[in-house]
């Protein structure tokens, strides 16, 4: 990056920094848009893509569907916008010599056109991702998608969950039949938003900082003291005035620029790659610390979601095995990637031999653990349970396949990517048998704050 003070034109400068901007979508973590897991969607956002190849047996007719779903690309939240406002005022209050700042003026010229108001909905982006996530399953499943089959769409009460779950049924045009229900989609907090309905969860790790003792001593660490220095100097500006908050919510912009807007913002030319790998971590390090393996309880707490999908899985193959019409074929829920995170490692999926820390970045390089590639906006996890006729009489006839973001997953227990529905019950029997939702999250009684008691 050109130092400060080098009379660079600022054309040039955006011209010279624009392409290498355009290598920073893989790091958005959580705010990656959801053709970073499946790029062939953006040549054609209605393709299958590699996931179609991998098909079950041809003697196997899928029973039920079960989608849990990430809401769409949404808007920055009331205080992301706050925070963004604070940092454009900033360099507005700057002196003004364009030559001497380039980058500075460039953002300082950049129009801030978020509004509080805002605050997390949906974007129009995201009623597309939504649309056709929709119309991708229906070409995928064909006989589960089949008119006047019965489509049970529950949400989050979140605005952006509801428009997500409306759009969505829109994508899948006017032949489903919603059960006789008036309500398009049904509220369902207790299942969508499980994490706040678990005191235990609420206390030692939502309003606890000491339970994100790891992300704290990040901000604080060599690796972003690094980042804070460079952008402090491609703004000019003095670098006590910046912290990882601030710089955090430059990146942020970035990303919000290229998910809801399609475009590259010059936000996106304060970072190189290597800053971005910092920030992506600081964001990874966040979601492992609240939402995955940092504590027990942040999966544990998705036990109640994780016993309702199989509830709902045995019921269909009671239903299969008695010959009665299958009541729930197709269950699609809008959530957030709070709810899809401890349901994954709930599950044991992505899960790293170390922990992530502050002091192992370098480490963890090739973790496992990267939310962009797991939650990006519009992730999806989705169940199919088949019944198969096999030659052998013998097998088991009901099988599951997993696919998160429409790409089949191996199951822990085989290696394979579709396993019995027996085998599958048989290796999660200690979640499904001994993880309640009211016990997992009663608060202990005991007067416990400190982090090591979790
Ligand atoms: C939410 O789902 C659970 C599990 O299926 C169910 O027991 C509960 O009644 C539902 N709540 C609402 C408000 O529909
Ligand atoms: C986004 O921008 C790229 C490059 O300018 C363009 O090729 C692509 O069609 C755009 N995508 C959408 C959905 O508008
Ligand atoms: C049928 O399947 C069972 C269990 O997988 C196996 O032991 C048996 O050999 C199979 N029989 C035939 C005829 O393939
Ligand atoms: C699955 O594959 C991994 C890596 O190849 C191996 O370490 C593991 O033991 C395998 N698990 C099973 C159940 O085969
Ligand atoms: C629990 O600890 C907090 C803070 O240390 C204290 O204010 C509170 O009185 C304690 N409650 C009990 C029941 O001991």
């Amino acid at each position: 990056m050109a130092p400060c003070g080098a009379a660079a034109p600022l054309l040039l400068l955006l011209l010279v920094l624009r392409p290498a901007s355009a290598g920073l979508s893989g790091y958005f973590g959580t705010k990656s848009r959801y053709e970073e897991v499946n790029p062939h969607l953006v040549r054609d956002p209605l393709s299958l893509g590699p996931g179609a190849i991998e098909s079950p047996p041809a003697t196997c007719a899928p029973l039920q569907l079960r989608a849990v779903l990430r809401h769409g690309t949404r808007y920055p939240t009331a205080g992301q916008v706050r925070r963004l406002g604070e940092l454009h005022a900033r360099l507005l209050r700057r002196p003004s010599e364009p030559a001497a700042c380039p980058a500075a003026a460039a953002l300082a010229a950049w129009p801030m056109w978020y509004e509080e108001s805002l605050d997390g909905r949906l974007a129009p982006q995201g009623r597309r991702d939504m649309e056709q996530l929709a119309r991708r399953l229906a070409a995928r499943f064909p006989a589960l998608f089949a008119a006047r089959r019965r489509l049970a769409l529950a949400s989050s009460s979140k605005h952006r969950c509801l428009q997500s779950g409306a759009a969505f049924r829109r994508g899948l045009g006017p032949d489903l039949s919603l059960g006789g229900d008036e309500v398009e989609v049904q509220v369902n907090d207790s299942l969508m938003r499980f994490f706040d309905h678990c005191a235990k969860f609420v206390a030692l790790v939502e309003e606890n900082d000491a339970a994100m003792c790891q992300v704290s001593a990040f901000k604080e660490g060599p690796e972003m003291k690094k980042v804070l220095e460079k952008v402090a100097s491609a703004l000019c500006l003095p670098v006590e005035e910046l912290n990882a908050d601030l710089v955090q919510v430059a990146f942020l912009t970035c990303s919000y620029e290229l998910a809801i807007k399609n475009v590259t913002s010059p936000w996106c030319s304060l970072f190189t790659e290597e800053d971005a790998k910092v920030l992506e971590y600081l964001n990874d390090l966040k979601q492992y610390w609240k939402r995955g393996y940092g504590y027990d309880i942040n999966s544990r707490s998705s036990c109640i979601l994780f016993q309702d999908i199989f509830q709902h899985l045995d019921k269909a193959v009671e239903e299969s095995k008695s010959s009665k019409p299958i009541s729930s074929p197709l269950i699609v829920q809008v959530g957030h990637a709070e709810t899809l995170q401890p349901l994954l490692a709930l599950m044991g999926f992505f899960k790293d031999k170390e922990p992530l820390l502050a002091s192992n970045f370098a480490r963890q390089t090739h973790r496992k653990f990267r939310s962009g590639r797991i939650v990006p906006y519009a992730a999806n996890l989705v169940f199919v349970l088949y019944h198969c006729d096999h030659v052998n009489a013998s097998r088991e006839e009901y099988q599951v396949q997993m696919l998160l973001n429409e790409r089949p997953m191996s199951f822990h227990h085989s290696n394979e990517t579709i396993s019995t529905y027996a085998d599958l019950k048989d290796y999660y029997r200690d979640i499904l048998e001994n993880c309640h939702f009211k016990e997992e999250c009663e608060l202990p009684r005991v007067n416990v704050t400190a982090v090591d008691e979790l």
